[in-house]
């Protein structure tokens, strides 16, 4: 089968289309043929894989792979088709569409995952573009709004509200009950606002930290503030919830976990299928819209990633693969 492989770290080109072996699976797994995936901020922070790109160097570098990538198939999301089960498999067959994470490797024509893993049915209503566009950005901000304690009433800014996590964290605080303010540049403002948002604030006109509004959450999505700066915007007992963090911040949640009423709150995301059922049923519901920006054939990978580094994509970044025999 082809692939999307990464054998060293560094810009897009190193991405190459290549002929790998096909996944064999076992008992308990399923064989997708994937239509679509993502390339997500994360990708391309493995693919740079410097000191700039990963949080936690050396730490991060050693789990990744310190000279290249340990696993050189990157990629966490899908959408695909199941195309062989085994022989214990009661939950899919073949012929299923189905959507999920894949930790790391979904650059593939096919992959495997057992099935009591991270995926769960595509409705028809959703094309393989959106499923493949919900796991890393809708699941990730699902968790850190939980992480944030976020209830009904509550006044949350979303900082970072035009990315993945951003476009999903509007949405969902909207859904549970939030009054939302969202950051954005003059761009994205519409966008932001088309997603529900009831405050829009343009950062490149405006510091939120002057407007003198206190919030109950302050949910940086992409790791552009910082505690000391927006403190003073929270409301006492209010949670300032990371996406992006190093080891400042952690000495922060610990910090702040025994000390003072304000927190800050961060963590990793995990591949969860219920949050993945809870997200398809809001979109099914037209409760939750999926932001695509640009959709790229698989063969223009690098022009992808060379996108998505620039760090200023609108939602979600897919890449399909072409018609297959
Ligand atoms: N901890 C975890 O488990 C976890 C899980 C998932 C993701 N993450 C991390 O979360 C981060 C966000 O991911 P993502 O995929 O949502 O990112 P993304 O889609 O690449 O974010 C792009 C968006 O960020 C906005 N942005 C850029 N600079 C900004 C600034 N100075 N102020 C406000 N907005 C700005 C851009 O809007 P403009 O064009 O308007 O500037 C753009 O719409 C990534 O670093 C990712 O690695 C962490």
């Amino acid at each position: 089968m082809k692939a999307v492989v990464c054998e060293r770290y560094g810009a897009p080109d190193v991405l190459q289309l290549k002929e790998v072996e096909k996944p064999v699976i076992a008992d308990n797994e399923v064989l997708i043929k994937v239509h679509a995936t993502t390339v997500s901020s994360g990708d391309a922070r493995i693919r740079r894989g410097t000191r700039e790109s990963l949080p936690f160097w050396p730490i991060s570098k050693m789990a990744i792979g310190f000279h290249k990538p340990r696993k050189p198939i990157l990629g966490m999301d899908f959408a695909g088709e199941i195309v062989e089960v085994g022989n214990e498999v009661k939950r899919f067959k073949i012929g299923d569409h189905v959507f999920g994470f894949c930790g790391q490797g979904t650059y593939a024509e096919y992959i495997r995952l057992f099935e009591e893993g991270p995926l769960t049915h595509k409705p028809p209503s959703m094309t393989f573009e959106e499923a493949a566009s919900i796991p890393f950005g809708g699941c990730s901000a699902l968790d850190f709004l939980r992480k944030g304690k976020i209830t009904s009433g509550q006044n949350v800014l979303i900082y970072g509200a035009s990315g993945s996590l951003g476009t999903y964290a509007v949405q969902l605080a909207k859904y549970f009950g939030a009054d939302v303010t969202a950051v954005c540049s003059s761009t994205n403002v519409e966008l932001v606002k088309s997603l529900g948002a009831d405050a829009v604030i343009d950062y490149t006109k405006e510091d939120f930290v002057e407007r003198g509004e206190r919030y109950d959450i302050i949910f940086d999505t992409v790791g552009k503030t910082t505690f000391s700066r927006v403190k003073d915007a929270l409301k006492q007992n209010g949670l300032y919830v990371l996406a992006v963090f190093h080891y400042r911040e952690i000495f922060q949640m610990i910090w702040t976990s025994k000390i003072g009423s304000k927190k800050v709150i961060g963590g990793i995301t995990d591949e969860n299928v219920d949050d993945l059922r809870f997200l398809k049923k809001l979109i099914e519901k037209g409760k939750l819209k999926v932001v695509i920006d640009r959709c790229y054939p698989i063969h223009q990978i690098a022009e992808a990633h060379e996108y998505v580094e620039q760090g200023h994509k609108k939602g979600n970044v897919v890449m399909k693969w072409e018609e297959r025999s």
